[in-house]
């Protein structure tokens, strides 16, 4: 086992790494070797520019860069730029996107973009002494804080509310700052933390100092200050609506009020069943994660608020929801969304940057729209796909591709792989089936 523990590695050039590396944990060290330096030897520039987002890079990773076109969101065409590794989301969401353009296309809200933060201190003082000077403190914090929020505060942004937050009665002294942010398009992590850490300090000096405290009460222990991933209130409410007549081409074989129909009892199963709920937020979030990736947004930020907001009301459940009345068929999705388009690795990451450009450099907020969109445009494919035809015809013929590459099968042969599956049922060995049985035949199509 000691030999396989190194100190010192984040001081190692990136061959030298790589060369321990492969050395220590690989059998094939040579194609280890050839694999990892290929990626990064390609674009050296870029390289250094990735090497700078994380620590101990010794390549990159390289994920598929795809496009659903034909968003009509707001009356506004966009292009979404998706990174996404799973095969039929984009096809999906560009599908659903197709079919919404032509009734009205999605429609967004932004209620608000308000962060938050929370200063989470240890204090066995009089609460109600704190209570009754917490303007005084409110003061001193805004005060203290000023050289971090006055360019926050140039652009619309900064401090909000700093409520107290009385903990005592579940753990001993335990109470906590929340503190609410307003920080423009930018996500806004490095401000938040560093204002509250700034507040820790002040919050101490202020129970040090004030006459009110008696010298008991002059400790304070801060436990910790960091930004809250559940930002509740920084929400987008995205939406399709139509007559339930004009979705007779939902599908082919389902009329559009059977097709409404079956759709709202899908979503309701969604609301009331958390193992369904879980993997229908998951579709929704094959759509999301795939914008917030190409945008060089935080997906695990997102993905841990979408989760805690689809358990707000006491048990996980469906994060969109439908209603069909009076011939009307409406599909929404309400979702916390704390994203960015300035700052982070938005300017920084070549793909990101030409993603946000490519959506006409959104303001924070009508990122927001576009994300939540694709979400529910995701969802919506997802369902459809799911009440009608089943999932796996569209994602086991995308998949075939994956399959072919596997076996290596060339051009010729993936050409009549298509052809043929175009009417069978695709899985890995009826293709391998397929290939032995074409590359025995005469042998023609494997040398061609
Ligand atoms: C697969 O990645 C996503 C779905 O399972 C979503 C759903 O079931 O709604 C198809």
């Amino acid at each position: 086992m000691g030999e396989k523990i190194i100190s010192g590695f984040s001081k190692l050039s990136k061959e030298e790494k790589i060369d321990w590396l492969v050395c220590t944990f690989s059998d094939q060290r040579a194609e280890t070797k050839q694999v990892l330096s290929e990626f990064w030897q390609e674009d050296a520039d870029l390289q250094r520019v990735l090497d700078g987002f994380s620590e101990n890079t010794i390549s990159n990773y390289v994920m598929p860069f795809g496009i659903a076109p034909n968003m009509v969101i707001n009356d506004r065409v966009y292009a979404v730029p998706m990174v996404i590794e799973e095969s039929s989301v984009v096809a999906a969401a560009s599908s659903a996107a197709k079919f919404w353009m032509k009734r009205g296309g999605f429609r967004t809200e932004v209620r608000s973009t308000k962060k938050l933060g929370q200063l989470h201190f240890s204090w066995s003082g009089d609460v109600n002494k704190l209570r009754e000077v917490f303007p005084t403190l409110e003061n001193k914090l805004r005060t203290e804080t000023a050289h971090l929020t006055a360019n926050m505060e140039k652009r619309g942004g900064g401090i909000r509310e700093i409520e107290l937050i009385d903990f005592s009665d579940q753990e001993p002294d335990y109470y906590q700052l929340r503190v609410a942010f307003e920080t423009c398009d930018s996500m806004g992590a490095n401000f938040i933390n560093s204002v509250l850490e700034a507040f820790g300090q002040s919050l101490q000096s202020f129970v040090a100092t004030h006459s009110i405290f008696t010298d008991e009460e002059r400790s304070l222990e801060v436990i910790m200050a960091i930004l809250s991933n559940y930002t509740p209130e920084c929400i987008v409410r995205a939406w399709v609506e139509c007559p339930v007549a004009h979705l007779e081409h939902a599908c082919k074989d389902m009329d559009a009020t059977t097709f409404a129909e079956k759709f709202r009892k899908a979503i309701r199963i969604a609301e009331i069943d958390p193992y369904r709920a879980t993997t229908h937020n998951k579709g929704i979030f094959n759509g999301i994660d795939a914008v917030v990736l190409a945008t060089a947004n935080d997906f695990r930020a997102i993905e841990a608020c979408g989760h805690t907001y689809a358990s707000k009301d006491g048990q996980y459940a469906s994060l969109s929801h439908c209603t069909v009345e009076n011939g009307v068929f409406k599909f929404w999705l309400d979702l916390p969304l704390a994203v960015g388009t300035v700052g982070g690795l938005t300017k920084l990451h070549p793909l990101a940057k030409l993603s946000l450009e490519l959506l006409g450099s959104p303001s924070a907020k009508e990122l927001m729209s576009i994300i939540a969109a694709t979400g529910l445009a995701q969802n919506f494919a997802a369902v459809r796909s799911l009440i009608t035809t089943g999932i796996q015809q569209g994602h086991m013929k995308m998949h075939l591709m994956n399959i072919l590459n596997h076996l290596s099968a060339n051009e010729k042969e993936q050409r009549a792989a298509v052809k043929h599956f175009e009417t069978e049922v695709v899985s890995f060995s009826s293709v391998r089936t397929f290939l032995s049985n074409i590359r025995s035949s005469n042998g023609v199509l494997a040398h061609e």
